[in-house]
């Protein structure tokens, strides 16, 4: 008797990688797409036939015209390959289709790459151009599954922890995540315009506001900036907002959603997500996501070098090392030239490099260093001969964030070499850096986040060592997504506007839609949302979140699939009220 798998149809019983020795006798269908094929002796041929699920070798009549991506139904028997045939690098390798009667369901133009071979070294323009091939590989298929997956996982996690799935418009006013926006023009308002959503940020807030108490949704955010990696201008979030929590329950049900995606995703639950602050973040590994595969941390050195008489060490705040294991010998005098330039650019006055040997450092300031000194170093680095010591002396934030950058270059390896840590950076900055033209300080999160009540009396005093309730988590140095508790006093709020240096009227003038309906009673909130197609490309050992998108933009933006962008039809546009000026010069 023939069993017939899940997948079955009127067509097939079976898919082409599910057939192995207990199906032997049976008689099976299969449909897919034509691999290889090779001739076998005079009358047979070998035909490899593809669907998602892996491949199967049928043994087809000679005299069967059948050629690459031809789309086939072949059915026959399955029985043992001979000997000397059987292939153990393939889950089918054991087991063929023999007496095939081959249906042609669709003959196929030749393909522009082969479909079969990784196509990672054909042009990204050419494969995206053809992205419905692309798609046909194993890799594109196992990734596609694999954010199928995940979205289920975390989709079913949201749900029985109680969250609601609600959806938020796409057609929106601006949002405060600090991206330029994509403007949608009004055709019954010429002139004026509404913004795609860059987080349904406001709206799940107004959701708390509602008593919805959790909420959820699998959101499209759109954001106009620059593509890297990491970056679309599409991307989905798992986005969440919680009523009557503090920070504990908001990571706690992060935690559960995004380990349940990670065991869908690898079969493996991964520990307890731990925490780390901000400042022991920059501290130890020089950035807010910290990659934790590897060691390489930041060493303090300011102590060491407390009266010394090396001049570019002699006034500088903040003095710290990294050690690169055996790296005296890796790196020749091009590359430490390399790397101090590199430093440089990232805003050091410069880099300094000790090539420890048994009677000390090989340095070009190894002059300048007192044998105190250099003791000293060797210990606080844990270093031993053959191992290459990076030294900046600067501000604290210089240079932990110079060394960070240099210990990734160095140190990182490469996003699908295990294992996967995770890390919840806790206690940012309540305000990073300064605007250009004001000189007011700048959200680090947005302007809706709780100060840390620790802080609250620093607003005025010290404003840049505020903390706010605002968090991260990381995965092997990707940030994966952000949250915060929100402010939800006015009197508050009001507060973080005028240090923004945002007026009252221009706060009523944004935001007075979504603050005002906080006087109607608005409960302690919190939320989060993290990026599916980052927290995918990681488990999916993926470097660029194009490879788990089916359908992604280039770098600079366009799809070479559709064309897109492409030229405003001069009709729609007239209905609109928009005429384009021509480039400014
Ligand atoms: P944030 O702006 O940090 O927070 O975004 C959250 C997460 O979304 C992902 N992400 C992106 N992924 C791909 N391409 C992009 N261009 C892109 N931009 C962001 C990242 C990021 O960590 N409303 C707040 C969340 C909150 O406070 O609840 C927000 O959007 O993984
Ligand atoms: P200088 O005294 O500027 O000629 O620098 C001597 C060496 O120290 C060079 O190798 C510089 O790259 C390095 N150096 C100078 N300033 C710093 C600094 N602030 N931190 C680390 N290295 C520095």
């Amino acid at each position: 008797m023939t069993d017939t798998s899940s997948h079955a149809t009127s067509m097939r019983t079976h898919l082409c990688g599910e057939l192995r020795s207990e199906h032997i006798g049976q008689t099976v269908s299969v449909c897919g797409w034509v691999g290889r094929r090779r001739e076998h002796g005079e009358h047979l041929a070998f035909v490899d036939l593809r669907d998602h699920s892996g491949i199967i070798q049928c043994v087809v009549d000679n005299d069967v015209d059948v050629r690459s991506e031809y789309v086939l139904r072949v059915t026959g028997v399955v029985r043992q390959r001979p000997e000397g045939t059987i292939n153990d690098g393939l889950p089918t390798g054991q087991v063929e289709i023999g007496d095939c009667a081959v249906e042609i369901l669709r003959q196929a133009t030749p393909p522009p790459f082969p479909i079969d071979a990784r196509a990672d070294d054909v042009d990204e323009n050419v494969r995206l151009q053809h992205r419905y091939l692309d798609l046909r590989r194993e890799r594109m298929q196992r990734n596609l599954r694999i954010r199928s997956k995940i979205n289920a996982a975390v989709r079913d996690s949201m749900h029985a922890q109680g969250f609601v799935e609600v959806e938020t418009p796409m057609l929106v006013p601006s949002t405060p995540e600090g991206a330029r926006e994509f403007l949608v023009p009004s055709r019954k308002e010429p002139g004026s315009f509404y913004a795609l959503p860059q987080s349904p940020q406001l709206f799940k807030q107004l959701l708390m506001v509602a008593g919805v108490d959790r909420y959820y949704q699998m959101a499209r955010c759109l954001r106009d900036e620059d593509l890297r990696a990491d970056r679309q201008y599409e991307f989905m979030q798992l986005d969440m907002e919680m009523s009557f929590v503090t920070q504990d329950d908001v990571l706690d049900a992060v935690s559960e959603a995004v380990l349940a995606a990670a065991e869908a995703a690898t079969g493996e639950r991964p520990a307890p997500i731990e925490r780390m602050s901000w400042h022991d973040a920059m501290n130890r590994f020089g950035v807010d996501k910290p990659d934790l595969r590897f060691g390489m941390e930041l060493v303090e050195l300011t102590d060491v070098f407390a009266s010394t008489e090396f001049k570019a060490f002699a006034s500088a705040r903040t003095i710290k090392g990294i050690r690169v294991d055996g790296g005296a010998d890796e790196f020749g005098r091009n590359q430490l030239d390399k790397l101090t330039d590199r430093a440089k650019s990232l805003g050091a006055k410069g880099l300094v490099w000790l090539k420890c040997t048994d009677d000390g450092f090989d340095s070009p300031v190894a002059k300048f260093l007192s044998d105190d000194e250099v003791a000293a170093v060797k210990a606080e680095m844990g270093a031993e001969t053959g191992d290459l010591v990076l030294v900046v002396a600067d501000e604290w934030e210089t240079t932990c964030e110079v060394l960070g950058v240099l210990r990734n270059d160095i140190g990182r390896p490469p996003v699908h070499e295990g294992p996967y840590r995770y890390v919840w950076i806790v206690e940012f900055p309540l305000f990073v850096g300064h605007d250009k033209e004001t000189g007011a300080p700048k959200s680090g999160h947005h302007p809706f986040t709780m100060p840390h009540p620790d802080d609250v009396d620093k607003f005025e005093t010290d404003p840049m060592a505020v903390r706010s309730i605002a968090y991260d988590l990381v995965l092997n140095g990707w940030e994966l997504g952000s949250g915060s508790i929100r402010i939800h006093e006015p009197a508050l709020q009001r507060k973080v506007f005028r240090a923004l240096g945002i007026t009252e009227e221009a706060a009523e003038r944004k935001f007075g839609f979504f603050l005002n309906p906080f006087e109607y009673g608005a409960p302690p909130h919190g939320g989060f949302a993290f990026g599916l197609d980052r927290l995918v490309a990681v488990l999916a050992g993926e470097e660029n979140i194009r490879e788990v998108i089916a359908f992604p933009k280039t770098q600079s933006g366009a799809d070479p699939m559709t064309n897109s962008p492409i030229a405003g039809d001069p009709a729609a546009m007239a209905e609109l009220g928009l005429k384009i000026l021509p480039p400014s010069t």
